[in-house]
């Protein structure tokens, strides 16, 4: 799951440090915002090391390329989280957010944003039981956010009573079950694939393909998010792998089918969404092929048909291939489902522009074992993923019913 976590300027600040750490726990990937006030208490720093992303901290670039792209960059954390999560969440904030004030980064993103979100309020108790606060609550209440209510005891500022921003992992928990997501994949482990290969031609050239790994790792986050131990075997990419995941990088086709037959056993669900090479030069010289006048012709050998060995021994773990098409879709798919004993293939059309290799959406058939042609409509590689899932479990309680 996608958090965009939102830090408010209040003394609490320091601890959603912990709250950004108990979250990542979860296997939650977490985009930090900071308010202007936020950063009086607690630095960006603390939460880039701690997450490894860049932390946002206002609504404008310093340069005139940077408020291009920042201008839009709220719409995009609002169009990638899954869930916006607030705290400490100060009065100033809630009273933003309840009356649609959109003067800053973080109350312009909750204006944009439209899945669950989360507020854990943490202020004084005067504060706190002010009628305005209660009114904004009630209202924030009313559109079906969650508050995490604080906690009673010594505040900060010597009062004793209700304003104490709520334990990190508390809040964390009340994140993972009120943002909805389902954790159906609980107990199952799922062996990914993502990226190309790269096939070495001498000590300084390969031949490779343009997959960006970005369908793979949408799958690896999906079945984090849903609760699934996720074993990530990736090629070469220059994206970064979900906070949780098993990370095994690996370069050539021989590499990666060592990773996966390694880790076969493990798995209660394999996804093999990488981009294999099928060829590769099998005696790979020491040094860099010379340049001459003369044509040069390099004889490829297959590599092995890692998904095909996959079905071999799979046992009844669910397998799930991919193909990537540009002719026959549906029929080159069922041929791939039988040839490799698949239980589902993912086809893909890879001649549509703005799907497939290196975008940001796919738009795929499914094909079952079960006979079932499933076309998806076009969406976010992460939705995709999210659907392959839910069809994965029908499919796999189908296969059960079948086999009884
Ligand atoms: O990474 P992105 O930029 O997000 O792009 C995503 C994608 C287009 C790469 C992905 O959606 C996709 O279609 N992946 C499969 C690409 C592919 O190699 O298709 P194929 O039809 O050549 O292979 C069929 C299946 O066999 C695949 O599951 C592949 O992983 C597997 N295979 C292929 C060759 C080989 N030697 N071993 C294999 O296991």
């Amino acid at each position: 799951m996608r958090v965009a976590l939102g830090v408010g300027g209040g003394i609490a600040a320091y601890k959603a440090a912990e709250l950004a750490r108990a979250l990542q726990d979860r296997g939650c990937q977490v985009e930090v915002i900071l308010t202007a006030a936020a950063q009086q208490f607690i630095q960006p720093l603390t939460f880039a090391a701690l997450t490894g992303r860049r932390v946002i901290t206002g609504l404008f670039g310093a340069t005139p390329d940077e408020v291009l792209s920042s201008s839009i960059e709220h719409i995009r954390v609002a169009r990638e989280s899954d869930a916006l999560v607030v705290a400490p969440a100060t009065a100033d904030l809630l009273a933003k957010f309840a009356h649609g004030l959109a003067d800053d980064f973080l109350s312009t993103l909750y204006l944009a944003f439209t899945g669950a979100v989360v507020l854990a309020p943490a202020m004084n108790t005067n504060m706190w039981s002010h009628p305005a606060t209660r009114a904004n609550l009630e209202a924030l209440r009313g559109r079906g956010h969650r508050i995490v209510e604080p906690g009673e005891g010594a505040l900060a500022c010597g009062m004793v009573g209700p304003g104490r921003l709520a334990e990190p992992e508390h809040i964390a928990e009340i994140v993972m079950a009120g943002a909805g997501m389902r954790r159906d994949l609980e107990g199952e482990t799922v062996l990914v694939t993502a990226g190309p290969t790269e096939e070495p031609l001498d000590a300084v050239r390969f031949v490779s393909n343009r997959s960006s790994g970005k369908m793979g790792y949408a799958v690896a986050e999906e079945a984090l998010a849903r609760g699934a131990k996720v074993i990530l075997v990736s090629g070469p990419v220059s994206i970064t792998a979900p906070a949780g995941v098993e990370l095994i990088r690996v370069r050539t086709a021989i590499e990666m089918r060592d990773a996966v037959l390694e880790n076969l056993g493990r798995a209660t669900m394999i996804v093999k969404a990488a981009a294999v090479a099928d060829y590769h030069l099998a005696n790979v010289p020491a040094g860099k092929i010379k340049k001459t006048t003369e044509r040069l012709t390099l004889e490829l050998d297959p590599t092995p048909d890692i998904l095909a060995e996959a079905g071999r021994r799979k046992g009844d773990r669910l397998l799930i291939g991919f193909a990537a098409e540009t002719g026959r879709l549906v029929g080159e798919a069922r041929r791939k489902l039988e040839a490799k004993n698949c239980d589902m293939i993912v086809a893909n059309a890879v001649n549509q522009s703005g799907a497939g290799f290196g975008s940001e959406e796919n738009e795929v058939t499914l094909v079952l074992r079960t006979g079932d042609i499933i076309p998806l409509p076009r969406a976010p590689k992460r939705e995709v993923a999210g659907r392959i899932f839910d069809h994965a479990l029908q499919l796999r309680l189908a296969l059960h019913a079948a086999a009884r």
